[in-house]
């Protein structure tokens, strides 16, 4: 029997929390797949609802909101980390398919859940603890050596939620009034206690992505680098440049393990650090030339930045993938399509009207693919990106930041 929910032909209604560009860029592949989209949105002008037509508006932690959207659709995903556990577990009581399942999603909503996890599986991660007062702070920092990064362990994003302590006076802006320290205990981001970590010496910010369905296939896209500027993804090159054959293989298979560990469905966007393989402290166990070449930094549970030039870029795309994947299809081939392609990320800038900066870009590099998410422009708010692919790394690289500086005003020409 067909359900009420399916759009014509028996195809599936895939329900989207979060109205955001992620959402968004779903919908050009669930276009060519004929599969239909709707979206529990902000606002009317949230940047996926100004390209889904069903998008009611509504709050992702308003339970009778979000229980009437996913009884319109087949199976539910999200946009973002937000959506609350009690929410999550009224719908999974309800019998709503949720990619990923709650159980999963936890461990990228909460990064101490996620360390605990990691560290308990054997997945290599930078040394961290749980910290609920100043006191555990300091002999953290103790024992791994100043300077540390003190993270809260939920609703950060884009490098909200996570500084850096130099050293012992440090302390005292997280022990001022209405600050971390005092929300400690307290219902919201810090009721577990503040994740401290060592402040990694890495040589580069890598990151792999895979995609895992529940019926268990899985596939995995080449290791990216990703470049942070101010905690801000703001360049990927793909395939990670120089990057060695077998750190490549064995930052894939972690990655994968994690997907199956943890019983993810979706796409997972597995964050690492690249370390000298002789880095001290980690995985206490093997000899210098067996340690990881890698720390696992964070997971997300979603289309990820990190996979925006794989719109361009490979035969699937990430965002494809993601609805091939919640729909227990079979996966498509994550292969790239050029030897490099790389993404820059447009910030918001000076123009308020972007309109005549993107008309120069497209005049002046006919190959380079803008992808704007219809934002408005907030200075250092993702707006947009370009990708851009060919066979000579630094030719494309010159070519994407160019675009993206000019959309965003850092040059004029
Ligand atoms: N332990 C660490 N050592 C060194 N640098 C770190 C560490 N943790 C985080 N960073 C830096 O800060 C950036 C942001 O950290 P993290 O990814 O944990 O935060 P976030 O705000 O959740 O990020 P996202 O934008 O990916 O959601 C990292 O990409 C990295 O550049
Ligand atoms: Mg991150």
């Amino acid at each position: 029997m067909t359900s009420p929910r399916r759009a014509p032909g028996g195809f599936p209604v895939v329900g989207v929390i979060g109205g955001g560009q992620l959402a968004r860029m779903l919908q050009a592949p669930a276009v060519a797949l004929g599969v239909q989209l709707s979206v529990l949105a902000e606002a009317v002008d949230a940047s996926a609802a100004l390209v889904i037509p069903s998008a009611p508006v509504g709050d992702h932690a308003d339970l009778d909101a979000v229980c009437r959207f996913a009884a319109s659709c087949d199976v539910v995903t999200f946009d973002h980390e937000h959506v609350p556990a009690d929410v999550l577990a009224a719908l999974e009581a309800d019998g709503v398919p949720l990619h990923p399942s709650p159980a999963a999603l936890r461990f990228a909503q909460d990064k101490l859940a996620m360390r605990h996890r990691l560290t308990e599986i054997g997945v290599a991660c930078p040394r961290w603890a749980q910290a609920r007062t100043r006191a555990d702070i300091e002999t953290f920092a103790a024992a791994v050596g100043w300077p540390i990064v003190a993270k809260t362990p939920r609703g950060g994003y884009d490098g909200k939620g996570v500084r850096v302590l130099r050293g012992p006076e440090d302390l005292d802006v997280l022990d001022a009034p209405g600050e971390w320290l005092e929300q400690v205990g307290a219902p919201g981001a810090l009721a577990d206690g503040i994740l401290v970590e060592e402040l990694v010496p890495f040589e580069r910010e890598l990151a792999v992505l895979v995609a895992r369905s529940p019926s268990g296939q899985a596939s995995a896209w080449p290791v990216v680098q990703t470049v942070q500027t101010d905690g801000i993804c703001t360049e990927v090159l793909a395939p990670a440049p120089d990057l060695d054959p077998a750190t490549a293989a064995e930052a894939t298979h972690a990655a994968l393990r994690i997907a199956g560990a943890l019983g993810v469905t979706g796409v997972l966007a597995v964050e690492m650090f690249q370390v000298a393989r002789a880095a001290p402290g980690h995985g206490d166990g093997p000899a210098v030339g067996e340690r990881p070449a890698y720390l696992v930094n964070e997971l997300a549970m979603r289309p990820h930045n990190s996979g925006h030039w794989s719109i361009d870029g490979a035969v699937t795309s990430q965002f494809e993938q993601h609805l091939r994947a919640v729909l227990d299809l079979p996966l498509g081939d994550p292969r790239p399509v050029a030897s490099w392609t790389v993404m820059a990320n447009v910030l918001g800038g000076d123009y308020a009207e972007i309109y005549p900066a993107y008309r120069h870009v497209m005049a002046r590099d006919p190959g380079a693919k803008v992808h704007m998410y219809g934002k408005g422009v907030r200075p250092g708010r993702k707006i947009g990106h370009v990708n851009v692919s060919g066979p000579d790394l630094a030719d494309a690289r010159a070519r994407a930041q160019h675009a993206a500086d000019y959309l965003q005003g850092v040059i004029d020409e």
